[in-house]
């Protein structure tokens, strides 16, 4: 089985969320099982600097308008994945952000950007590329890739084709009208039945309209998204093709994100010896100037500062549970305005609340590790990775039950506390007094060495290795490609799908 792997972004090559953790660990997960996993992003200056084993450029002449695209073949580091950069200085060359500058307005060029990467991954698809190598199915995701499975339906070439998974729909790359021309959609593609989105271009609907296979990254949020509330005005086309729609779990890469093995951490532990977790709490408090005591519950946040992710909300809550419950730390990055806010809280409770505001992967592992409880409330959630770390090194999530959230964390009410099947906190409405309230019940909890332990044993016991949802993909691709009952190399695979299923 042969898969090309279309992402805006790949850890640890260029990340700005979860979608670069799932576009690394699916395909290494899917290589374990046997898949010729192969992966296309941009060449963004960061991508070209990490990449390993860097080799020369192969052309894809003309694209777009834009002489001489390359992809620059490589790995990916620490992994004996292919990765392809599709090179083109004009479009990727800058400093700044992914998708944004430095001031977080989007680049006025993305829908070029994104359109190259689609045409670039169209044409592997369709075996016309620069290497000898054909995908059977090409696994695109989210807004950036969704021209890829309407530039192949146009060519009519007999490409590979696409499963799409949606990974958010609140981002979905609507453009003028004027973009389309340039971006190489013909004119019978610009109707509603097509990539047109009252009178604009939807990159996202189009990938929803003409992909084979639709999947996004939690059952709840399958569901969520065929309704008014979740599905951002493409919930009536996301109902037609309910059919070809799954919710599939994503997982957690544990050789990533495990506080046994963890090289960012000061200390490692396991459930059977907390000791090292107690180092890394005092070892973040210290190094974020918070007073450094066992005593007091550490709450931390670890997000974008959007308003899916309940930043304000937050910012309104965090002062309450400083002054009244224990201590409050972040490593947080976003729109501006909940950037200001929470630098000012800082400020505001010097040794109660400390953070920092920027992306740093590093921070983000020791407070996850450090922290007694995560907060990770949201107004939607697609699936979320954050609470699933959390899971792993014994800090209790306390979430908004929405999407993946849902899916994810059983909530401590005193049944599930006594069966020892809770893992952390359902915070139902999740605005700032909500969670305050929340994280109170919480705090009394914790106060109870017994239960909260138990709690903990529990959260760390969770196993959401990608092991069965990358088996599941592999079913869908076998199904794609017209190979669900042939013996491959994988037949064994296979059998073993069939006998657990
Ligand atoms: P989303 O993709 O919607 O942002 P997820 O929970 O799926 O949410 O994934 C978020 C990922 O980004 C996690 O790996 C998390 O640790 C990381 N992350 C989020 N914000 C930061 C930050 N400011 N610094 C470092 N890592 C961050
Ligand atoms: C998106 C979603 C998040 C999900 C991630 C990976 O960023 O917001 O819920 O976990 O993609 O699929």
């Amino acid at each position: 089985m042969r898969i090309l792997f279309v992402s805006s972004e790949i850890y640890p090559l260029a990340k700005t969320g979860g979608l670069a953790d799932v576009s690394y660990a699916l395909p290494v997960a899917l290589r374990r099982l046997g898949v010729d996993v192969r992966l296309l992003m941009p060449a963004y200056p960061v991508a070209l600097e990490r990449i390993e084993r860097r080799r020369a450029p192969l052309s894809l002449g003309a694209v777009m308008g834009f002489d001489d695209v390359g992809i620059i073949p490589g790995n990916l580091p620490g992994s004996e994945l292919p990765v392809g950069l599709v090179d083109c200085p004009p479009l990727f060359d800058r400093q700044g952000g992914l998708y944004a500058d430095r001031d977080g307005r989007d680049w006025p060029d993305n829908f070029q950007r994104y359109a190259l990467l689609c045409h670039a991954g169209a044409r592997l698809a369709a075996g016309h590329g620069p290497i000898d190598w054909q995908p059977d199915v090409v696994h695109a995701n989210d807004w950036h890739t969704g021209l890829l499975p309407l530039l192949s339906h146009q060519a009519g070439d007999g490409g590979a084709p696409t499963l799409f998974s949606i990974h958010n729909m609140a981002f979905q790359g609507v453009f003028g009208m004027d973009v389309a021309e340039r971006v190489g959609i013909g004119p019978d593609y610009l109707n509603p039945d097509g990539a047109e989105f009252y009178g604009k271009v939807s990159f996202l609907k189009a990938g929803i309209r003409f992909a084979r296979q639709l999947v996004t990254v939690s059952p709840s949020y399958a569901r969520e998204i065929t309704t008014g509330e979740f599905g951002w005005g493409l919930e009536g086309l996301l109902s037609a093709r309910v059919g070809d729609l799954e919710g599939i779990l994503n997982g957690v890469d544990y050789g990533t994100w495990d506080p046994a093995h963890d090289p960012l951490l000061p200390a490692r532990y396991t459930a059977a010896d907390l000791s090292g977790k107690r180092a890394c709490k005092a070892a973040i408090q210290a190094e974020l100037g918070l007073e450094v005591d066992p005593d007091r519950p550490l709450f931390v946040y670890v997000s974008r500062l959007t308003e899916q992710k309940m930043a304000d909300q937050v910012l309104a809550a965090a002062p309450a549970i400083a002054r009244e419950l224990g201590q409050f730390a972040f490593v947080a990055q976003g729109e501006r305005r909940f950037e200001e806010g929470f630098a000012a809280l800082a400020s505001a409770a010097p040794g109660r609340i400390a953070g920092r505001i920027g992306y740093d992967e590093a921070t983000a592992h020791r407070l996850i590790a450090g922290s007694d409880m995560l907060l990770a409330p949201a107004r939607f959630e697609p699936c979320g990775l954050t609470q699933l770390y959390a899971l792993r090194y014994g800090s209790i999530p306390i979430v908004r039950p929405t999407g993946g959230l849902a899916d994810t964390i059983v909530h401590a009410d005193p049944a599930a506390l006594a069966e020892r099947t809770a893992t952390g906190f359902h915070a139902a409405a999740g605005h700032a007094d909500d969670l305050l309230r929340t994280a109170a019940r919480a705090t009394t909890l914790w106060r109870e060495p017994l239960t909260w332990r138990r709690l903990a044993e529990t959260a760390m016991a969770q196993d959401f290795s990608w092991n069965r949802s990358a088996r599941r993909y592999l079913q869908l691709y076998r199904t794609m490609a017209g190979t669900d009952g042939a013996d491959g190399e994988d037949g064994e695979e296979e059998q073993t799908l069939k006998l657990g299923s």
